[in-house]
């Protein structure tokens, strides 16, 4: 079966960098279809110029979030949903194409992937289901298993969450996107409700998860999150030596 990744991203100084490193990653796995979709009004140059160099199958979406929806500089990161309308915009795609089988996971772009997930994936019936390490201010949150079905979460926060799971650590069979053709993620689930709210509207109950990973005890999924990087010298370039980086160079 192949693998579709829909993956939303968005401009910042470390993008490029992310991609590059999640690309390496999926240039390891086989039968994959990578749908980037950028939170923009446009294709970027960068994206696009990244994408006909990565040598993976592809498909180049973009959809941008309003702005009454997008995090101000100094709004904690919870405050609003992110990726929301990008994934649905890879959703869409997916419906309108004829034919489609295989397994839908939604990857952001900072994550780190150990090749043995996608593996883990493929074969997945209904929901497949794993821990996420780095997670929830957790080591790692996970399925809880009894005699190897979902009895409930490992989490900190929300755990009467019917799926509290992170983004990272679930993927669906394309099948059940297309019975439920209006299934999609919504701006109004609530903080930290985004899946569980998706897997809901899927008809998804406890007994549909399969889980993976050893029966949920390895982590094969980190959710890394890149540490902002500083340009302050970049002002004192300016005003001690007269010069500045070039902005032609991404
Ligand atoms: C956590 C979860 O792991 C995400 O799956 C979930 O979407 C997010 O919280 C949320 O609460 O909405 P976190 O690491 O905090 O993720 O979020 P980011 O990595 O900053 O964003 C998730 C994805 O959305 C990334 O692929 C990112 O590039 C993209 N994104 C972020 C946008 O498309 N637009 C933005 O303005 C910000
Ligand atoms: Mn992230």
């Amino acid at each position: 079966p192949v693998i579709y990744l829909i993956t939303p991203t968005h401009g910042r100084l470390e993008q490029k960098a992310d991609l590059t490193r999640l690309s390496y990653t999926l240039r390891l796995v086989p039968n994959i279809h990578w749908i980037i979709v950028e939170d923009l009004s446009r294709k970027s140059d960068l994206v696009t110029n990244f994408l006909a160099n990565c040598k993976l199958p592809y498909t180049h979406l973009f959809v941008a979030t309003p702005d009454n929806y997008k995090l101000k500089e100094k709004d904690p990161n919870w405050l609003k949903p992110r990726g929301v309308l990008q994934r649905n915009k890879g959703l869409q795609w997916l419906r309108n194409q004829t034919g489609v089988t295989g397994v839908v996971y939604f990857a952001d772009d900072d994550n780190t992937y150990d090749l043995r997930i996608f593996e883990e994936m493929r074969y997945t019936q209904r929901v497949s289901v794993w821990p996420v390490g780095l997670v929830g201010d957790l080591k790692y949150e996970s399925p809880k298993l009894r005699n190897k079905k979902v009895v409930g979460w490992h989490t900190y926060w929300k755990p009467e969450r019917k799926f509290a799971m992170d983004m990272a650590g679930f993927a669906i069979n394309a099948r059940l996107l297309l019975e439920h053709p209006r299934a999609e993620f919504r701006m109004t689930a609530g903080r930290g409700n985004l899946e569980s709210d998706l897997l809901t509207q899927l008809g998804v109950e406890w007994s549909d998860l399969e889980p993976r990973a050893e029966d949920c005890t390895k982590v094969l999924v980190w959710h890394t999150r890149t540490e902002k990087s500083s340009l302050k010298n970049e002002g004192k370039m300016k005003t001690y030596y007269n010069t500045s980086s070039d902005i032609n160079i991404e």
